[in-house]
Parts: C-alpha cells; structure tokens; sequence
C-alpha cells in the first residue's frame, strides 16, 4: 500500500515545509471537479476542503481551474460572477439538457472558477435536497454536472494534466476520461484522481439511469460502474481513476476493512497500490482566533485565557445559559447523523443534563429525530444545553472560540476539521479516535503530557461508557490540574495544521500518476 503516513501514528505536529521553489519545478495543471466549494457552497468539510486546496496547490507549482455547479448560493455568494461566450447542449436521456458556462474566481489565489449554470437541475434552495429529503433526480444533476464538466474542458481549451474528482457527485468523470468520451483528444494524456471524503456516500442509483451517464452498458459490470446490480458513482470513480486518495492515513486503512469497507473494501484492497491518505489542513486565515471576525474577542497562545474567557461569556449569553465562568462548557458543531456519535451524546445529555455542572454548546442541522431530541433536551435543561439547529458560520465560529472543550465521538470520521479548528482555538477535543481523529488528536495520558504532547482525550471504547470516562478525565483535568490544562490547551494552539505539508503531498501524488507508465486496460469482465 503506498499511503502516505506522513501524519500516521507519530503523532509529530506538522510544520509547514519550505514551499517548493516554483520556478524549478514543472508546473502541473490540474483541475478541481466537487459539488461543495467555500465560499460559493457547504454543506461540510468537503465544501472547506474543495475551496480552499485549489489555491494551496497554486503555491506548490500546480495551475489550478475549479469546477462546480451554479447552484443558488454560489450565485448569491456575494463573489463576482461573469458571463462567458460558452453555452452547449448534452443528451440526458431522451432529451437535451442546455447550460452556459458562468466565470468566477476564488478571492485568495487567482484560482479560476467556471460554474455550469443549468437552473433547472441548479437553481434550488438545496445542494442535495430540501425539506422534503434529498431530491429525487440526484443522478441525473451529477452525470448532467460530471458530462458538463469535460465538455467545457474541452470547449475552453484547458491544458490538463490532472483531473481530481471528490466524492461521489464526481466519480463519473474518471470513467469518461478513461472511455475517452467523445473522443475529447485532452483524454489521451490527461490523468484522474479520486478523493473520497466519505465512503458512506456512494451515490448508488438504479441501473436504468445508466444512459444518464453518456457511457454505454459494456460499462455495466462487477469489476465496473455496477455494484449489486446498481450503478454507483463512487465505485465507478475509484475503479477508472488512475489513483484514490482519501483524508486521512488511518482513514485509508480503515475503508480497506469489511467493518468500515461499507460494501467497497474488497475494490479498494485491489487497488491498495494506488491509495494515498492525505489529511486535510486548515485555512487559518480564517479558523485562527487571532483573526477571526466571527469571535467578540481575538486571542492568540499568549492571551488565551482572558480571550476565551471573555469569548466564554459572550457565548453563554448568546445561548441563555447560566454565566458562570468556572464550569466546563463543551461545544459541538456536528451534522445530526449517525456518523458523528449522536447515538451516545444524546444518552449522554439525557444522564448529564440536568445533574452535572457542565454546560453545552451545541449547533448542528440533520436527522428529525435527532433535532427533535436536543430541542427537548434544551427546553428542559435550559441554564446547561443551549442548542441552536441551524446552519450558522458565525456561531460555528464562536463555539469554537468560547468552548473549552470540543465533543467529536464520531463512529467512524475520514478526517475532520472541527477538532483541527479546536486545536487552534485552545478548546481541547475530547474524540474517538477513528480515521483523522486517530491521526490529529494526541490522548492525554501520563506520558504524553510528560512528554508534553498531549492536545486531547481519545474514548478507550466507542460506548456510552466510553464516551463517559472520556468526558470525566477531561473534566478532572479542567477542573482539578490547571496547569496540566493549560499545556494541553497551548501544545494544541501551537500545532501546525495548515494546507502546506498536505499540499506538498497531493502534489507528489500528481507527480506519481503522471510518472509514464503502461496505463491499466479499461477495466473488464476478463481477468
Ligand atoms: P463533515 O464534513 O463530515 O460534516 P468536518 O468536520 O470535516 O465534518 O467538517 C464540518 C464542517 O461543517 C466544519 O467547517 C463545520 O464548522 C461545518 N458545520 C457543520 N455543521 C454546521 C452548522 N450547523 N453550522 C455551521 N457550520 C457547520
Ligand atoms: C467528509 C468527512 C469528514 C472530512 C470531510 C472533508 O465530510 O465526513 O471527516 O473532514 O469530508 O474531507
């Protein structure tokens, strides 16, 4: 297996290497192909990670153009969209779909940015769905978006190299760079790469979409595009593409495995020799509590504890809870699903809430049962658990910033931003240590904070016992050892955890694909 274990296992923080010298080195073109993108569109970290590696990458002598789909909030974003001259029709089916091409560019980095305006499949108040669930033509929006994407490659005359695909909503487009669709002459030398942010999400539809796809059913096949008799997206992207990352190493390893494979660990395993894990870093110039605009008060290592605790305040009070500045105040910012540990914080707040002298700060959007129960859960428990289920930046922010310890006891979690934020924000993540979380947080134990590498607590277990005794080491800690609090507070505000290392790494992956090499047969049924 050739993951990069750069973050793995020693638990050394990163520290930015030395940009490559850009004029020495050959200058790779590469372009971005996600449904999610800051500031133009997020539902989570896919949208922080798509927006901002683009212009990580320009800094280590990649040429990078993005695209995504028009959808309504990139239009209302607030960033300047231009028309262009280019405009073209694609066969869904049984009928044609017209789009133009929109122009923009993300504000740090010149990254270009082409949008593909078809409003009919774009302009609604969802990315994925509405209130209703997810929308029902999902397929057909990504292969229109997927199909859309290479033909304006071709249209703009784009130099590529590198095609790099995230998630399910782009794994088509490996399949037509290898099928050379329509005979694009860019295909012939141009590479793909697939990231998978999450490989829950495999955008599995009905094998009568198949013609949505612009390829044709000699694709249909178990070592294909077809998974137990469905077509499935993210399966087709991993097998075309000519190499897979995902975000994390332990991530990498884990979806190799029947317990977290979710279906898909005996296709990555065959192609083990082509899977990267690279994770994710963070675009400090805006998750830094030096210079965040969201927060009342900016603080850096020397002023954290007046920051945070003025920080604190203001968020008890945001919240109603009771402004007490001595009692723990443990933050969440979670998508409601089961992936993120609901299934133990709810037993969690429901034993807690009213007894224990902890207070919650909880934002999050997702599941009705889960909103139903914190919504309850904070009627009851008012001084202790505020919770607001909405989607708010601005409160993501300051949660980060008043908190002083963050809950992520995810199921499973490929990387993980917000305890990578947390780190920053001197609020100590108390996590399961699973994919990212494994690979960032460093548990307290005796010898760690001898050593004094400690930034957070791991769960022994992924139970609510687990969750528990987690919780109760923290709060001793905080409560009782302040000294020993404050070094994990500031060995956490010190780590590194910007896009640098990280997009060093995705370069050396694009050097590996495009190192020649006889190019794999189009995948088949014959062994
Ligand atoms: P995932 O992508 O699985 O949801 P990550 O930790 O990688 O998890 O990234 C989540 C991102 O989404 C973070 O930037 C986090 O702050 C943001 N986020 C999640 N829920 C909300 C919300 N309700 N309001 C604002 N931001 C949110
Ligand atoms: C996914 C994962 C999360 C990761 C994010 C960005 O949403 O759930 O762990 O950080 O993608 O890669």
């Amino acid at each position: 297996m050739s993951v990069l274990d750069a973050h793995a296992g020693q638990h050394v923080p990163p520290s930015d290497p030395p940009l490559l010298n850009v004029r020495t080195v050959k200058t790779i073109h590469a372009v971005s192909v996600s449904s999610e993108m800051v500031p133009l569109a997020k539902s989570g970290g896919l949208g922080d990670v798509c927006g901002t590696l683009p212009p990580a990458l320009q800094q280590v002598g990649c040429q990078v153009t993005c695209f995504l789909p028009a959808y309504r909030c990139a239009l209302t974003s607030g960033l300047p969209i231009k028309p262009t001259p280019i405009a073209f029709t694609i066969p869904m089916g049984g009928k044609f779909v017209a789009c133009r091409l929109l122009e923009t560019a993300l504000p740090q980095g010149q990254v270009p940015v082409y949008l593909i305006d078809q409003p009919q499949y774009f302009d609604r108040v969802g990315l994925y769905g509405d209130a209703h669930g997810e929308y029902r033509d999902n397929c057909e929006r990504f292969c229109f978006f997927s199909r859309a994407v290479v033909e304006a490659i071709e249209q703009l005359g784009l130099t590529v190299d590198i095609v790099h695909c995230h998630d399910w909503q782009a794994g088509l487009v490996p399949a037509l760079v290898r099928a050379r669709y329509k005979q694009f002459r860019w295909m012939e030398s141009a590479r793909s790469i697939m990231t998978i942010h999450n490989l829950a999400y495999q955008g599995q539809f009905w094998h009568l979409d198949m013609p949505l796809t612009g390829l044709g059913w000699e694709h249909f096949h178990w070592q294909g595009m077809e998974f137990h008799g469905h077509l499935n997206l993210l399966k087709t992207g991993i097998v075309y593409a000519d190499k897979i990352t995902t975000v994390s190493p332990t991530y990498a390893r884990e979806i190799m495995t029947p317990e977290q494979g979710c279906g898909l660990d005996p296709v990555l395993r065959q192609r083990r020799a082509d899977l990267y894990g690279i994770v994710n870093g963070v675009d400090y110039s805006q998750w830094d509590p030096r210079c965040d605009r969201h927060i009342p008060h900016q603080y850096g290592p020397e002023s954290w504890p007046e920051g945070k605790a003025a920080c604190k305040l203001a968020l008890q009070q945001e919240l109603g809870l009771a402004t007490s500045p001595g009692t723990p105040l443990v933050g969440i910012v979670s998508r409601l699903v089961d992936q993120k540990g609901w299934d133990l914080i709810v037993p969690l707040l429901e034993r807690w809430g009213g007894t224990r002298e902890i207070q919650w700060a909880i934002l999050g959007t997702g599941e009705q049962r889960y909103e139903r129960k914190l919504r309850e859960l904070a009627a009851r428990h008012a001084p202790h658990i505020g919770a607001r289920l909405e989607f708010s930046e601005g409160l993501a922010h300051r949660i980060e910033a008043g908190a002083d310890m963050f809950l992520m006891p995810s199921r499973f979690e490929p990387c993980g931003l917000n305890q990578l934020y947390s780190l920053k924000y001197g609020t100590v993540p108390v996590v399961n240590p699973t994919g990212g979380l494994a690979d960032t947080v460093v548990d307290a134990t005796p010898e760690s904070i001898a050593a004094g590498t400690a930034t957070g607590f791991h769960m022994a277990e992924y139970s609510l016992r687990g969750l528990e005794q987690a919780m109760e080491r923290a709060i001793d800690v905080y409560t009782h050892q302040k000294s020993v609090w404050a070094q994990i507070v500031l060995r956490g505000m010190q780590e590194d955890w910007s896009w640098g290392r990280s997009a060093q790494q995705y370069r050396q992956v694009y050097e590996d694909t495009l190192a020649p090499r006889d190019r794999g047969r189009l995948p088949s049924t014959e062994s």
